[in-house]
């Protein structure tokens, strides 16, 4: 009796993962960034992050990283569904942060790179307690490492009128889906499957050895930021709305069947994707926390 009943809740567990999975650089994604992140982080902003995580994470940062994916569609929260992508007028394949900033209502800076901006000044605020503060400091947290994800997935930095590929309808082999959530899941479903064994952590552990070998001299180049901000998202969205257009769109017509010859070309964009948001979100943190003094951090 008690083994049918579980089982039974089993299954609609299962079901329901199955439902909630619809959502932005998929689950896969933001945990890997989130990952590659946590084993970069400095001394400083490890002991900060370990403070400002919800009990639940178990000091986890990538168990907690697609938070913000999972409250969004809740009334309550309905006003930072704006905040996980920037639109550019359509066809081009620039991004200007006066221009493209803004929500549909037209308000200034609610997009991805805006609360970038918005949450990483609150975390400047951190004095070393998560209580007594002016800013849930939580929050900020989960969804500025949410958000540096986000703006690292080409797709989120798309055209308006197609809604960065959500209202181009394509097919993923047999499956019938759309351009934004091929780039968001599909992608990175289809190599767990093809080549890590269906395995997320062997995935990672391949982007991981890549920082450290093929793309070790890059690394401080997609490190660099010296604003006085501690944050610099707009190259970011630069380097998206250009890999959307160079990748993303080309060959992506409405209606077409998208198979190998897609998925093995994008695949090492995507990867490289997942790499940079990790190592930039660790940058961004290691700055925002750090004791020393901005002039010292850039010039080390
Ligand atoms: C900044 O963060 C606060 C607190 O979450 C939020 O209410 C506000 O809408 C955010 N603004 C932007 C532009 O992200
Ligand atoms: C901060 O936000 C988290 C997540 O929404 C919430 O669980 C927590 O209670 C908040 N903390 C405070 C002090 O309001
Ligand atoms: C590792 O880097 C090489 C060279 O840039 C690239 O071809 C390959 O796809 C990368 N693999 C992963 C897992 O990122
Ligand atoms: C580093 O970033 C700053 C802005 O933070 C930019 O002005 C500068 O050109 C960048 N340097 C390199 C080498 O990319």
């Amino acid at each position: 009796m008690v083994g049918s009943g579980f089982s039974f809740i089993g299954r609609v567990l299962v079901l329901l993962q199955l439902l909630i999975r619809i959502h932005a650089w998929g689950k896969e994604g933001h945990h890997a960034t989130c990952k590659i992140a946590e084993g970069l982080l400095s001394e400083d902003a490890a002991a900060a992050v370990k403070v400002l995580l919800p009990k639940y994470a178990n000091g986890d940062l990538a168990s907690v990283c697609s938070w913000p994916d999972e409250i969004k569609h809740n009334y309550h929260w309905r006003w930072s569904g704006p905040l996980h992508y920037v639109d550019t007028p359509d066809f081009r394949c620039n991004y200007e942060y006066c221009r493209d900033c803004h929500d549909t209502a037209g308000r200034k800076d609610r997009c991805v790179t805006g609360a970038i901006y918005n949450y990483t000044m609150q975390l400047m605020t951190y004095k070393g307690s998560a209580s007594e503060q002016k800013y849930n400091l939580t929050e900020a947290l989960l969804f500025l490492s949410h958000f540096l994800g986000d703006v690292h997935q080409p797709l989120h930095v798309g055209f308006l009128g197609d809604e960065g590929g959500n209202t181009i309808t394509v097919r993923w082999y047999r499956r019938k889906t759309n351009l934004h959530h091929v780039w968001d899941n599909m992608i990175i479903e289809s190599a767990m499957k093809t080549f890590y064994n269906s395995d997320l952590e062997v995935m990672i552990q391949a982007i991981q050895r890549n920082i450290t070998e093929d793309w070790s001299s890059d690394i401080s180049l997609w490190e660099n930021c010296s604003s006085a901000s501690r944050a610099c998202p707009d190259p970011y969205a630069s380097e998206s709305i250009r890999l959307a257009c160079k990748y993303a769109y080309r060959n992506a017509t409405p209606g077409i069947t998208l198979s190998d010859d897609y998925f093995l070309s994008r695949l090492p964009v995507v990867e490289r994707r997942l790499a940079q948001g990790g190592v930039r979100l660790a940058g961004t943190l290691n700055r925002i926390f750090s004791t020393k003094p901005l002039t010292l951090i850039s010039a080390a």
